[in-house]
């Protein structure tokens, strides 16, 4: 699996994709060990668009561990970096006891490099693929097998999910140790072939409280997530017998209210978060005025920790939804137009010919910079291909 480059370094190239919740993770039990207050569930998004890529390297002649995330070294000392590489070097040494170990070098000291193919202040789930590649290339260049999601979502919650393609649920843990709270699989992305996502970047990026920060106020201080507890796990059965039976309208109605529910416990969270902008709200309005309009739920939304929309919407449906986005967050003038949509073809990209006089909203001029389209993808892949390592034959980023 791992290639060696001249100089006796070990290394292995992953890419790992993003996942957006459907059904939020928001609220620990257990902050170390990152254990959640409810079962979360998630879409894993193709990898075209957004993905991270890592390459992990171990060699004798490395002096320390080491980490570059988009071009900067990056401190190995936070403490969730550290849980990740104990825990794999713990199960890489359990699983080679008896065996040299020194075939895979557990003694040495890693690097690690670490890139996105988006920009990470886009506000998207880069934390998510990030650890979740980490984990993963980590577990191929010391040989360790069987579930890893749980040593992913020790880096960050969300970063389970994106172990695996398609739809994918995260348990709660049911055991005291938490060790069974890990993700798994709930259907493959080749389950639903219709089914596309439009990422819509919205401008105006506040600065905003982080998700660790803002789950553990809400957790501390609002009184509706005692509400919250009691609605979760029967929503994320509903969304799942919905993904199953391929039944779009329940699942884009459940990923709505679940939405709109994240954001009224950060509403009641005191201080209160606010993570939906003026811009976020606008992009809910035209999606229950398109859903009114085609007397159907055709789309639905759903925001995480920040303004940026994420459409679900079926294959048949994008050009019609795609122009009526454009018609009302038309790319601002001085942006060009050429990248404005990522993910589609210039011919697949339809003029704006729906009928937009029986929504009223004003037109936002540059309030969207961009949308990404992009389907339903698979988990994380290793790449064999030596030319796509991030490292130079000494072990250093490119
Ligand atoms: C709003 O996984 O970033 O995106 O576990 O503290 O690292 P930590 O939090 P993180 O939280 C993501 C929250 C969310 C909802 C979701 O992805 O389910």
């Amino acid at each position: 699996m791992s290639q060696k480059t001249s100089s006796q370094i070990r290394c292995v190239t992953c890419t790992a994709p993003v996942n957006i919740a459907v059904i939020k993770y928001w609220g620990k039990t257990d902050e170390k060990r990152i254990l959640p207050t409810n079962p979360s569930l998630s879409v894993t998004l193709g990898q075209d668009e957004l993905r991270a890529k890592t390459s992990v390297a171990v060699s004798s002649r490395f002096t320390e561990d080491r980490m570059w995330l988009n071009g900067i070294e990056q401190s190995v000392n936070s403490p969730r970096v550290q849980n990740v590489l104990k825990e794999i070097r713990r199960r890489a040494h359990k699983r080679k006891s008896g065996e040299n170990k020194d075939d895979l070098g557990l003694a040495h000291h890693v690097h690690i490099v670490s890139e996105n193919n988006f920009p990470t202040a886009a506000g998207l789930a880069s934390s998510a693929a990030g650890y979740a590649c980490l984990v993963y290339a980590l577990s191929k260049l010391f040989e360790v097998n069987g579930e890893i999601s749980d040593i992913a979502r020790q880096g960050s919650g969300s970063a389970c999910r994106s172990l695996y393609g398609g739809y994918v649920l995260w348990k709660m843990a049911s055991k005291d140790d938490g060790s069974d709270s890990h993700a798994v699989q709930v259907q493959p992305e080749s389950h639903w072939p219709q089914m596309r996502a439009l990422i819509l970047v919205v401008s105006d990026q506040k600065k905003h409280v982080g998700s660790t920060e803002g789950m553990q106020t809400t957790v501390q201080t609002s009184e509706l997530m005692e509400t919250r507890f009691k609605l979760v796990e029967r929503r994320t059965e509903d969304i799942i017998k919905a993904i199953n039976d391929r039944d779009f309208p329940t699942f884009a109605k459940i990923t709505m209210q679940e939405s709109n529910q994240l954001h009224a416990v950060c509403l009641d969270t005191y201080p209160p978060i606010f993570y939906m902008t003026d811009t976020s709200r606008l992009i809910v309005r035209l999606v229950h005025a398109i859903n009114d309009i085609l007397g159907k739920v055709k789309v639905a939304y759903t925001f995480d920790a920040g303004p940026n929309a994420c459409l679900y919407l079926l294959e048949e449906d994008v050009p019609r939804v795609l122009s009526l986005v454009r018609h009302f967050f038309p790319a601002s003038k001085d942006a060009g137009n050429s990248s404005f949509v990522t993910g589609l073809k210039f011919d697949e990209i339809e003029p704006s010919t729906a009928d937009t006089s029986q929504i009223n909203l004003p037109i936002s001029e540059g309030a969207v910079k961009y949308i990404i389209h992009t389907k339903v993808g698979p988990g994380p892949q290793v790449l064999k291909d030596p030319k796509e390592s991030l490292f130079t034959p000494e072990g250093k980023p490119k």
